[in-house]
């Protein structure tokens, strides 16, 4: 090809082109090491210095010409682009807002932190452990022996060996605050947290839940201190005419031991299916703090009593919004979240 036929190959490839990278690609085909325009400086090494000197500055006239004319386009290109995006990017201040789906706290979260803030106006602070816990805390020092048949009842998940493992209830927390005090004094503690059991997941089970756990340490402690406590917190969560209870019961921890009921806000007492035509609900375990486990925390069990109790998060919360399965607290569904904001209010 010679000079005029190269410009009129490039003006007639110009014309079916229409991205900036076609613009790039005729680049090559003209400009490139084996372009049109660079093959034509192929034959110059035969000819006569004169020669050579007019076919180079021909040459690189219509290098430049070809490089005019692709940068006119590129350019041309670059800018309806970019008035392409700018139309398309307009923004219409008139027009209403989207409306972001927003979440909410976790409905177990804000009942921790209601109760937390009923217990820390009853002067106790909130206390957290460690939810991979050594066995000494979780079982031994609450007074359950290797070997003891109340370790059955919370089928735990062992790490390595039989000293570590993901702690099957929050009452570790309790040894672990008795002996971390310096000067063994009153304690007023609550422990909410995470534990974990080996069952497998249904409706009403889960391997790992949520519990609150809280202790007093003081002297001249009874029963009637847990129950009064108790009241407040019953009334508090399902309204002031429920009623509380204590029945009898078994923690290798408490001596006495009691399960903690409420009368049922659904039928007030006569009967139904929520409390099973009992009339009572239970709600946690409690009693009085053994005086083995008050001695394994550094606390002298002949001048210091005190009470403990036990709650389930997800039982409270399935009980005071109507929830039957236990898995809507674990999902991330904003449409079921949400309904407890309302319900709230
Ligand atoms: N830790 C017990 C459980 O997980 C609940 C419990 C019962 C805690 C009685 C206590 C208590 O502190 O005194 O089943």
């Amino acid at each position: 090809m010679n000079k005029e036929e190269i410009i009129n190959s490039l003006l007639s490839d110009i014309k079916s082109i229409k991205t900036i990278k076609e613009v790039n690609d005729l680049k090559v085909k003209y400009l490139g090491k084996k372009g049109l325009v660079t093959s034509l400086t192929k034959n110059m090494r035969d000819l006569s210095e004169d020669e050579r000197r007019l076919v180079g500055k021909d040459l690189n006239e219509l290098k430049q010409q070809v490089t005019e004319k692709l940068d006119e386009v590129l350019i041309r290109f670059q800018e309806e682009e970019l008035n392409k995006k700018l139309e398309m990017e307009k923004i219409d201040v008139t027009l209403p807002g989207i409306s972001l789906p927003i979440g909410s706290p976790n409905i177990l979260e804000k009942l921790i932190e209601d109760l937390e803030e009923l217990f820390m106006g009853m002067g106790y602070d909130v206390k957290e452990g460690p939810e991979v816990e050594e066995d000494l805390y979780n079982f031994e020092l609450l007074n359950l022996p290797k070997g003891h048949p109340a370790r059955d009842a919370q089928d735990t998940f062992y790490t390595k060996d039989d000293t570590l493992l993901l702690r099957s209830q929050t009452s570790p927390v309790q040894v672990r605050t008795m002996l971390s005090m310096e000067n063994k004094e009153a304690i007023r503690i609550i422990c909410p947290g995470k534990v974990y059991r080996r069952d497998d997941d249904d409706a009403t089970h889960s391997h790992q839940f949520t519990q609150m756990e809280g202790l007093l340490v003081d002297k001249d402690i009874s029963l009637a201190d847990l129950k009064g406590t108790f009241d407040i917190v019953a009334k508090h969560l399902f309204g002031n005419d429920r009623e509380t209870r204590f029945r009898p019961s078994f923690y290798p921890f408490t001596e006495p031991s009691v399960e903690l009921d409420i009368s049922c806000f659904n039928c007030g007492g006569k009967g139904c299916h929520i409390c099973k035509g009992t009339g009572w609900i239970t709600v946690g375990g409690a009693g009085l703090i053994h005086p083995k486990v008050l001695e394994n925390g550094g606390y002298d069990s002949n001048i210091w009593g005190g009470f403990a109790f036990g709650f389930g998060i997800e039982r409270l919360a399935m009980l005071k919004y109507g929830i039957t399965d236990v898995r809507t607290f674990y999902t991330t569904d904003l449409r079921v979240m949400n309904t407890f904001d309302r319900r709230e209010s």
